[in-house]
This record gives C-alpha cells, sequence and structure tokens, in this order.
C-alpha cells in the first residue's frame, strides 16, 4: 500500500515490515514503530503548552502498528492497544533531510572512566549529606572552601540559611560564581505559575530527574535553589548521582555506556520567541576519555533519526540510563525548608522533584563550571594547572 501525502512535491509515506519509509526528491527513509511512537505530537504523547515529552518510551512495545493514516499534513499511526500517535509529514521530512544529510561511518567511543576525585552515591543512605551553616560559608574562607569541596566531591550541597530574603540567595550565588543570564533570567522565581514559562517544572506535578540545558551548548554547570516558602505536602528536591549510573554501566555493559558516550542527542526548549537547540552525547568525555558531563533530560529530547542498526542499539541504552536513573533507591530526597539553599553540579547530578501541595515558592539561578572550578583551586589549592593569568581584555 502506498500513500500519498502530496504527489506534486513528490513526497509519499507507506507501510514498510516494522515501520514507515517517508520518500521526497531527496530520498527515502524509514522511521521505526518505536520511534513514530516515541514522536507522537499529539496530546496524549506531548505537553501542547510545553512541548515536552509526555509519552513513556522507554515502556514502549515495538510491535507491528495496527493501522496508518494520513492526511490533513500528518501521519496517524492506531497501536493494537487502541491508543495512536500523530507525527506532521513537515516534521518527517526535516528529520528525513538531517538524517540523509548526516555522516554516520564514525566509529563508537569507549566507555569513559570516572575521575577519581568524585565520590559516587548510588545510595544516599551511604553518604554524609553534605550540609554546611550558610553564614560560615559566606564569611569564612576555610568554611567555603570545605562547602565548595563537598560540592564537587558529591555534586551538591546545602546550605543552611536563616533568612528568605533574595539578598542572601544573591551572596551565596556570587560566593561561588556569577549569576548566568539566561531567558529565565538571572535569579527567577520558580512556583506553580506556568504563565511563567511552559515548562513542567512550573507546575505541580512530579518531575523525573534530569538535567537542566540539554539544548544549550554551554549547560548550566551548577543550578541553585533557595527556598522562600516550602510545599504544604511534597515538593522535596530528588537528587541522583549521574556519574555513578555511568560508572556502573561502564562497568556492567561498556557498550552502553560507549553508546551513550558516541550518540549526539538535540534538545529543545521552546516558547513563544524561543527555539533553543543543542545537541552533546549523554555522556561527554575529554580528550583522556573521562566522563566530564552527564546530559540527560527526555522531556526536551529533539526529534533526530539514527540508522537502523543504531537506532534500537541507542534506545536501549538511554532507556537503561532512564530506568536507573529513575530508581527511588538512588534518589536523595532534599527536604528545604525557608531560608534553605540547595546548589548542585548540573554536569553531574540530575534533579527533579516530587509532586506536591500549596504554594511552593523557590528562587533559582544557574552558575558556570568554570567559575566553580576557579573556586576551587584559589580556595584549595589542589588544581592541577596553577598559572598566573591577567587576563587579556583590550
Ligand atoms: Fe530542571
Amino acid at each position: 500500500m502506498q500513500i500519498s501525502t502530496d504527489d506534486r512535491a513528490g513526497k509519499t509515506v507507506r507501510p514498510d515490515g516494522d515501520g514507515v519509509v517517508f520518500s521526497s526528491l531527496n530520498g527515502s527513509t524509514r522511521f521505526s514503530w518505536r520511534w513514530l511512537r516515541d514522536h507522537g505530537e499529539d496530546e496524549a504523547s506531548r505537553d501542547p503548552d510545553t512541548l515536552q515529552r509526555r509519552v513513556d518510551t522507554f515502556t514502549l512495545d515495538p510491535a507491528e502498528a495496527g493501522a496508518v493514516t494520513v492526511g490533513e499534513g500528518t501521519l496517524t499511526v492506531r497501536w493494537p492497544n487502541g491508543e495512536t500517535s500523530v507525527v506532521a509529514i513537515d516534521t518527517l521530512e526535516a528529520v528525513a533531510a538531517d538524517h540523509l544529510s548526516s555522516d554516520w561511518s564514525t566509529t563508537l567511543a569507549s566507555a569513559p572512566t570516572i575521575g577519581a576525585d568524585a565520590i559516587l552515591w548510588s545510595d544516599p543512605a551511604s553518604i554524609k549529606p553534605p550540609d554546611v551553616d550558610a553564614a560560615a560559608f559566606l564569611n569564612d574562607d576555610d568554611a567555603c572552601g570545605a562547602g565548595v569541596e563537598l560540592l564537587c566531591r558529591y555534586g551538591y550541597l546545602v546550605l543552611r540559611g536563616d533568612t528568605t530574603d533574595r539578598s542572601l540567595a544573591e551572596a551565596l550565588a556570587n560566593r561561588l560564581g556569577y549569576v548566568r543570564q539566561t531567558i529565565f533570567g538571572g535569579i527567577w522565581d520558580l512556583a506553580a505559575n506556568l504563565t511563567a514559562h511552559a515548562d513542567t517544572a512550573y507546575t505541580q506535578i512530579y518531575l523525573g530527574p534530569h538535567t537542566d540545558g540539554t539544548y544549550s551548548h554551554d549547560a548550566p554547570g551548577l543550578q541553585f535553589f533557595h527556598c522562600v516558602r516550602p510545599a504544604d505536602e511534597g515538593g522535596e528536591s530528588l537528587l541522583v548521582d549521574g556519574f555513578a549510573i555511568a560508572a556502573e554501566l561502564a562497568a556492567s555493559d561498556p557498550e552502553v555506556a560507549a553508546i551513550l558516550a558516541s550518540v549526539v542527542v538535540a534538545g529543545r526548549y521552546v516558547e513563544p520567541g524561543v527555539h533553543l537547540l543543542a545537541e552533546r552525547p549523554v555522556l561527554r568525555t575529554n580528550h583522556r576519555g573521562e566522563l566530564v558531563q552527564v546530559s540527560f533530560n527526555n522531556y526536551d529530547r529533539a526529534p533526530f533519526l539514527l540508522p537502523p542498526d543504531l537506532e534500537e542499539r541507542f534506545y536501549s541504552a538511554y532507556g537503561r540510563f532512564a530506568a536507573l536513573s529513575d530508581e527511588p533507591s538512588r534518589r536523595a530526597v532534599i527536604s528545604l525548608t525557608a531560608g534553605d539553599f540547595l546548589v548542585f553540579d548540573n554536569w553531574r547530578t540530575l534533579h527533579g522533584r516530587n509532586a506536591f501541595s500549596g504554594p511552593r515558592h523557590y528562587i533559582g539561578g544557574y552558575l558556570n563550571h568554570e567559575d566553580l572550578e576557579s573556586k576551587r583551586r584559589v580556595l584549595n589549592s589542589n588544581g592541577s594547572l596553577q598559572r598566573q593569568s591577567s587576563g587579556l581584555h583590550g
């Protein structure tokens, strides 16, 4: 069966074995059932306000579809369980064009190694929570140095403060580096108010562990939250050590870790007037093969198409990471009271949030990773490169 979508433009979609084939004047591209299920653009598959993924990708049954229909610029697949996925033909065309123009001949990287000075925690009960008094952190270099060291080794730090005044958040952030300006502003308010930004973070629902800024070429190195008012019930921050997951995968299944270190994953953020897009592997390594950054956000993952032999291996590997990151036993559950300040390494530590009730109000912001690294070298004198520089500004 061949279904014409636009004869004049020569575009067709036809079912073919375990997926459909989209053809245009540029060539033919196969989309698997799993890919189509993963990329549904209907309301059940994707939040219409945030454009963030709703469908549970990794428990999908990639079994053969029940029926395929094309009309009004969309492809609709009705699955055996009665559910449907709707994908715009324009999306297929754009993804196919990107796929056909890509070079897939690159070989897979090796599984990453993990630097020795990170203290990995797959069981948060096994570590003493990194916790420092905010006033001491501000006023005493030794306390600040100790806090920075905890943050670098564990991937997060709680500073216990006694005021909800925004000036405390500013002072603590400036002690660590410089507040970054983004589409959210510098220091921003986080409350269940979807009019602020089209993002699931601005709701009251459970938020699965993820890293922020997968849509940014230089994802924020640190994120902080200052608690102005905790939720009446729930709303705890959930932290998961992404480096620990990577280390476990590298030891137990190096091929999975290698795929996660090699396949470039696109992330995007869309709201009126904004369309951010960037890409990098889930596990980014340096020239020594050491893991330097974890990027994982299934909500914001943008469409891209891999060659058939790699696609299922990628879904399997990405799904393994997703499943591990969502294991409740891995979560450090952080309860902040008014005045407390949580900061975590967004290149390592995934964060989420329990569902909540009541007018929970946090303020938050982003800092750069290099400024934390700088602070550590300056305060703790353990940097590997102690170069002098006056900077070049002129
Ligand atoms: Fe987030």
